[in-house]
């Protein structure tokens, strides 16, 4: 059974996100995601490799065709994550055909082109063909088109992740890789391309981090200014106790001043262990402060997504109880925090 809590989605002017397979969408579950969330995004299941069969076929992930049907029938968005990641990609992407790396030669450089290419707009044709076109039915209005490409260091020049991607095609991936989507999901299958129905991100983490911040900010200022066709900047915001909420809404007024939205993705806030009653409530806290600062900069927001339902199911649930609701699905001090409710002394 669920408590009769305040809805989380009914205290934000943005969809609220959670992050889900398949385990949230049936049972106790899915009344607790369907009660409190308006929006969802595949934690796996969209993936670049998620849409390769085991000969590297493209086709529909069974996984992601459950979700979007789920995400029909119950009325919620979809966030797309993610068309482009160094990670969870397949291996045959940077291979030729006899199976050696791919090189720099522009023969080379174009091969892994038309696979980006395909890729992004095998995805957009299998969806707009099952589920409507973007801007029109379709529950799928937002991409994070690229995942993860600044370095975590600054040992870089261009600050950029040295990935496959960036090793065979230079900084010219993240271009390709909006310009791909905005034609695949704004123009040829969207109702609608002057509009821009489907929202394009970049996304990474750390970005509350000053180093990480600053290689963020310098890249999306670079593709803005080369005309490149991205919407917004993404925030992960996979945090702990002791990265000062300060340190979030610094990040998202860091971007303010740039013609994007922005978006928070994955959040989560760990206790560190052995987690105790007093630090859940510290907890509490936490998420109190972090939604007063993202209903604050609501005008900056396209939405907020905390990356699982219940703490069990977090992939940092070793580094103790991030999320709002207890594997018992109920709500704790974070979730009466997240909504601005009383929290005990
Ligand atoms: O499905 C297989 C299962 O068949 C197998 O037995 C099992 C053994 O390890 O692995 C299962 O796959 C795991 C998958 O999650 C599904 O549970 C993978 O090993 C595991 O690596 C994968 O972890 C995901 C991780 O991304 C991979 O990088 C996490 O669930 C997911 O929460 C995490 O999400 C990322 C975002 O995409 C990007 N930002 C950071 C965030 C956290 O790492």
């Amino acid at each position: 059974e669920i408590q009769e809590l305040t809805p989380l989605k009914d205290t934000l002017d943005v969809p609220v996100g959670v992050a889900i397979d398949s385990r949230e969408t049936t049972g106790v579950a899915s009344e607790l995601l369907l009660r409190h969330f308006d929006q969802i995004t595949g934690e796996n299941y969209m993936k670049p490799e998620a849409w390769y069969d085991a000969n590297g076929q493209f086709r529909p992930n069974p996984e992601a065709v459950a979700l979007m049907d789920f995400a029909e029938a119950n009325d919620l968005a979809v966030y797309g994550h993610v068309l482009v990641w160094h990670s969870q990609t397949p291996a045959f992407f940077f291979q030729a055909a006899d199976g050696s790396p791919l090189t720099t030669s522009e023969g080379d450089k174009q091969i892994l082109r038309d696979r980006l290419r395909e890729h992004i707009f095998n995805v957009a044709e299998w969806l707009a063909t099952e589920y409507g076109e973007f801007g029109g039915t379709n529950p799928l209005n937002a991409w994070d088109v690229v995942n993860e490409v600044v370095s975590d260091g600054s040992e870089y020049d261009d600050g950029l992740r040295r990935s496959e991607w960036y090793r065979i095609l230079g900084e010219e991936f993240i271009d390709l890789s909006f310009q791909y989507a905005d034609e695949a999901f704004n123009d040829v299958y969207a109702a609608d391309g002057t509009d821009r129905p489907v929202t394009l991100f970049i996304n990474d983490y750390n970005t509350e981090q000053s180093g990480k911040q600053g290689r963020y900010l310098a890249l999306v200022e670079r593709l803005l200014a080369r005309g490149v066709p991205i919407d917004g900047v993404g925030h992960q915001f996979h945090v702990s106790l002791a990265m000062p909420v300060s340190a979030l809404e610094q990040a998202i007024r860091t971007f303010a001043d740039l013609p994007v939205t922005q978006v928070v993705t994955e959040l989560d806030v760990t206790t560190g262990t052995p987690v105790s009653e007093a630090l859940l409530i510290e907890q509490g806290y936490y998420y109190r402060d972090a939604f007063r600062v993202f209903r604050e900069n609501i005008d900056e927001l396209y939405s907020v997504t905390v990356w699982g339902l219940t703490d069990g199911r977090s992939w940092r649930s070793a580094n103790g109880a991030p999320l709002l609701f207890d594997d018992a699905y109920q709500g704790k001090p974070a979730y009466f925090g997240a909504v601005d409710e009383e929290l005990p002394a």
